[in-house]
């Protein structure tokens, strides 16, 4: 497990329940090899960012980074800020908020928890509208393969997320729409060698 990650878990004021699910998200989902394909400075925004460990983590790792978490969940967001002063967090729905002008935009497994396809597609737009001309969008997402670990996703989101519908679009069909939505250089590619999650990463510029 990397300590830097560790270190940084340490640091929420939360129960034992949280701070392990922390660790075992980053088993699955590894947030350093996220964080390595943002850059080290400017204006941050993650989208979804649950109880900001992605967040924490990026401002650790560079304190020339100022970091937006927005989050709807209340019990979530009120752990998120750990004492980094490069940090910010808001409770906000990102389908109602005005996103600031900004460097990088960050939604990592958010866009499959949007009510619709339509509303993806809103927010894309309204994300590449706030993005400064150069700067880049990643997504992280699940693929619908391998079909196991899709399934074990799908298993997963129901449980955590009991009730909910979730909107799934494949790499192709989520670097189409980055595309079409105007950003370019998009790119792609499967994020889930380690995981039994079906993670992927896709990323665009503007
Ligand atoms: C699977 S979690 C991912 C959290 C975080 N990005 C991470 O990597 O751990 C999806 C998160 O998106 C949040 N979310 C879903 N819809 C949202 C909305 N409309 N506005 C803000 N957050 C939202 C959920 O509350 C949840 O915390």
């Amino acid at each position: 497990m990397d300590q830097t990650l560790l270190k940084i878990i340490r640091l929420y004021k939360a129960s034992f329940n949280i701070k392990l699910f922390l660790l075992l998200r980053n088993l699955h989902l590894s947030y350093n090899r996220v964080e390595s394909l943002v850059p080290r400075n400017g204006l941050i925004i993650d989208l979804g960012c649950g109880y900001g460990l992605f967040p924490n983590l990026l401002a650790y790792k560079s304190p020339e980074r100022n970091i937006i978490g927005i989050e709807l969940s209340k019990r979530k967001i009120k752990y998120a800020d750990v004492g980094f002063t490069n940090t910010e967090f808001v409770n906000e729905d990102i389908q109602q908020l005005e996103i600031v002008d900004c460097d990088t935009i960050v939604l990592v497994h958010v866009l499959h928890h949007l009510p619709s396809f339509e509303s993806q597609e809103k927010l894309l737009m309204e994300c590449y509208e706030k993005l400064r001309k150069g700067a880049r969008i990643i997504v992280v997402e699940i693929d619908l393969r391998p079909l196991c670990k899709f399934w074990f996703t799908k298993f997963i989101d129901h449980v955590l997320y009991f009730g909910d519908k979730f909107y799934f679009r494949n790499q192709e069909q989520t670097r189409e729409l980055l595309s079409k939505t105007g950003y370019r250089a998009v790119n792609s590619f499967p994020f889930h060698e380690y995981s039994m999650l079906s993670h992927f990463v896709c990323t665009g510029i503007k």
